[in-house]
């Protein structure tokens, strides 16, 4: 794909030298709210959970769409995955609860944990919540709290570990012996048997590989496994499963020079393979879910930020700008690459690279480094690529930096969607004991 195709399929655009996102004017969104600023497409995230839905309706129309809420809770975003008819991954009690308050029925979540307390587990049965257990020691304490409050053990499903996974760091894969997460083979018909004489009546398993997977073809090999152990469960206990949970993990291309992902592949590989099973009459006719959080959320939103500072400092240039880690910290945590460019190219001629930094107090501060850029100044605008999954959730903070507003565009108009944290906001849980005051 072609640089000016690959800013295209972003929704971004140079038209006379500004650049538009969404058809409007960064230039005018960063004069209007301020920087930095997280700025999110509607219409993105539509276009990319109808993709995926169309991917899987030609191939198996008993599917659902999970959206990973971990990528992305803001209440604006739920209610529009809402409306397209997705269904809801979460992680937490937390995210349940931001589901529900969006107006989420309980029967459009999965609550796949992992080290989860009887807290958790009350909360998610007094709300008749699906829980996708992690932990064959898990799955007594759910049954007991099940009993005391008196609810009928329906639906069950757990996690399986098939030990090949991916993930665009190792942070980010999610199988293996020494991963925390899911249960391993030799395990797995235990805990369904198990599950069974604790008087659960219906199934469905799960398998979530890792995240940031832009090779289709590293889905193979779990996929393969996993079809082997729902066999041979289904096998030797005779149950039949409800559904059967791919996870997410669908990658985009964070670099210009990488494709998006195949998914014509992605769906040989796991929805054709998960049919042709069906079809083979081995694992009945269970749903096909898949739970995408960053496939869906993350290009939807772009990070405006001002640059205050360009510094030559004799060895090599900054351009100091006002988002920091606390912002948006893949690329301090992970070594994540997002793109950086200007919002305005008129008048620039020359050419220079920049580390471009941030304003936390910490060297590891870094968006890019040596990136060439068109020479900065201070008080341009950058944007800074992809921000929508992992960007606001794992912001923060630190050193006492109020967390940035959100905005909201839809043909052509923009909503303030999360107003901007104030210095009060910072102190507002904080007690000083009598003695100190
Ligand atoms: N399902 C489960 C059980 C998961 O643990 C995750 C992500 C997903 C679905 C969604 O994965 P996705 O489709 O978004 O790749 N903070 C990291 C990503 C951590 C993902 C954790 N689990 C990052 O910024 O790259």
């Amino acid at each position: 794909m072609n640089y000016v195709d690959w800013l295209n399929y972003k929704d971004l655009e140079y038209r006379q030298g500004i650049l538009y996102f969404a058809n409007l004017n960064t230039l005018d969104i960063a004069e209007k709210y301020g920087t930095p600023i997280y700025v999110i497409n509607e219409q993105m995230i539509r276009k990319r959970y109808k993709e995926l839905k169309y991917m899987l309706n030609l191939v198996y129309k008993k599917n659902r769409i999970y959206f990973a809420v971990k990528s992305n809770t803001n209440l604006a975003i739920l209610k529009i995955l809402s409306s397209e008819g997705s269904y809801f991954d979460c992680s937490s009690t937390g995210e349940i609860y931001t589901c529900l308050k969006s107006g989420i029925p309980p029967d459009r979540i999965i609550y796949t944990g992992n080290m989860f307390t009887d807290q958790d587990f009350e909360f998610s049965v007094k709300q008749d919540i699906l829980v996708n257990l992690d932990s064959f020691s898990q799955l007594k304490r759910l049954a007991k709290i099940y009993e005391k409050l008196e609810k009928e053990k329906i639906l069950i499903s757990f996690r399986y570990n098939p030990e090949f996974g991916a993930g665009h760091h190792p942070h980010t894969i999610t199988t293996g012996k020494d991963i925390k997460f899911g249960i391993l083979e030799h395990q797995m018909v235990k805990v369904y048997s198990k599950a069974k004489e604790l008087g659960f009546k219906k199934f469905g398993i799960h398998q979530h590989i890792g995240s940031g997977i832009i090779e289709a073809n590293d889905y193979e090999m779990p996929v393969e496994k996993f079809l082997i152990i729902i066999e041979k469960i289904i096998k030797e206990l005779g149950i039949h499963f409800e559904f059967v949970d791919f996870g997410g993990g669908l990658g985009i291309p964070y670099h210009p020079e990488t494709d998006p992902l195949d998914l014509n592949r992605y769906s040989d590989i796991v929805i054709k393979k998960f049919k042709e099973s069906i079809e083979n009459g081995e694992i009945g006719e269970p749903c096909i879910f898949i739970e995408p959080g960053r496939y869906i959320s993350a290009e939807s939103s772009i990070l405006l930020t001002q640059v205050n500072t360009i510094k030559d400092n004799g060895f090599k240039l900054f351009a100091g700008i006002d988002a920091g880690f606390n912002t948006l910290i893949r690329p301090t945590l992970y070594g994540s690459y997002h793109h950086i460019i200007v919002c305005d190219e008129r008048d620039k001629e020359e050419n220079s690279k920049y580390d471009i930094v941030g304003p936390i107090c910490e060297s590891g501060d870094i968006f890019g480094k040596e990136r060439v850029l068109p020479e900065l100044s201070e008080g341009d605008y950058l944007t800074i690529l992809d921000a929508g999954a992992y960007g606001f959730t794992m912001s923060s903070p630190y050193n006492s930096r109020p967390r940035p507003a959100e905005i909201l565009i839809n043909d052509g108009n923009t909503f303030k969607i999360r107003e901007e944290e104030t210095y009060d906001d910072l102190l507002r849980n904080q007690i000083v004991p009598d003695y100190l005051k």
